[in-house]
């Protein structure tokens, strides 16, 4: 631990092929703290998070993970850093039974299948039924409970509220916070469900067309209308042309 920031982006352009999405994007965290994500479709959000987790390569910029600059941008470089995603499709194995999503993903220092079932109960009778089996929530748990085995310092989630009903998303949300508190990781949560994300995340960034038009302290940006706009719809934050 070096007392710095546990995550720092610099300058990072994302995008595909010679298409940026995502341009100069700088993002600074401590440890045990929730970024939350915001803007409206098509932002660069999802992007951001495939580049982070070294799925897309970065066009330019720099990612530290604990002051160490990520040399390559390659999966396994970015999960052996300690970023791991729970991506907005979820990637379950279906037919493997919930058990086997958890062990076959385990890492030493990761929750255990007994901390896993104490941080979300509901999936303590489904351990032995297929993920494929499970309802839209109990499957967004078993992704949030699958990056978690893997000893995360950052965690990645895309639209945990994907398909979800908002009471379930709800009740999700606080397990988030309750992971950065207990763990130490960065969460850098994108969440559609802008007004629940800014309770429980400590700062957020508005990203509009792939730029951060708004970042700031979550109950800051959670009593500014402007920001709030921006963040579920773009509006009035078109940047300027160049
Ligand atoms: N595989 C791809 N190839 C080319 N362009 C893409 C690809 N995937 C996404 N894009 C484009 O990149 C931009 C940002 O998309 P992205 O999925 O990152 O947005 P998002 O903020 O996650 O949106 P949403 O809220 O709908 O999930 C969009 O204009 C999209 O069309
Ligand atoms: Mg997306």
């Amino acid at each position: 631990m070096t007392g710095g920031p546990l995550l720092e982006v610099r300058g990072l352009a994302a995008g595909y092929g010679a298409v940026r999405v995502v341009r100069s994007l700088d993002l600074v965290a401590e440890p045990g703290t929730v970024v939350g994500v915001l803007g409206p479709n098509g932002a660069g959000k999802t992007t951001l998070m495939l580049t982070l987790a070294g799925l897309l390569p970065r066009l330019s910029g720099e990612v530290l993970v604990d002051g160490k600059v990520l040399a390559s941008a390659r999966p396994a470089a970015a999960n052996r850093a300690g970023l791991v995603l729970v991506p907005d499709d979820r990637s379950l194995f279906s037919t493997l039974l919930v058990r086997e999503n958890l062990t076959v993903a385990n890492r030493p220092g990761g929750y255990t299948l007994d901390e896993v079932v104490d941080l979300f109960p509901a999936l303590a009778p489904r351990l032995g039924v297929p993920a494929g089996a499970l309802s839209g929530g109990e499957q967004q748990m078993l992704a949030v409970a699958r990056a978690l085995v893997q000893r995360p310092r950052v965690l990645l989630i895309d639209e945990m509220s994907m398909g979800l009903a908002p009471v379930i998303v709800e009740g999700l949300l606080p397990v988030v916070r309750r992971i950065a508190d207990e763990t130490g990781a960065v969460v850098v949560l994108v969440e559609q469900h802008v007004r629940l994300a800014l309770e429980v995340a400590d700062r957020a960034v508005v990203l509009v067309h792939g730029e951060v038009v708004r970042s700031g302290p979550a109950a800051e940006l959670a009593a500014d209308p402007e920001a709030l706009e921006a963040a579920y719809l773009g509006a009035g934050t078109a940047p300027a042309p160049a």
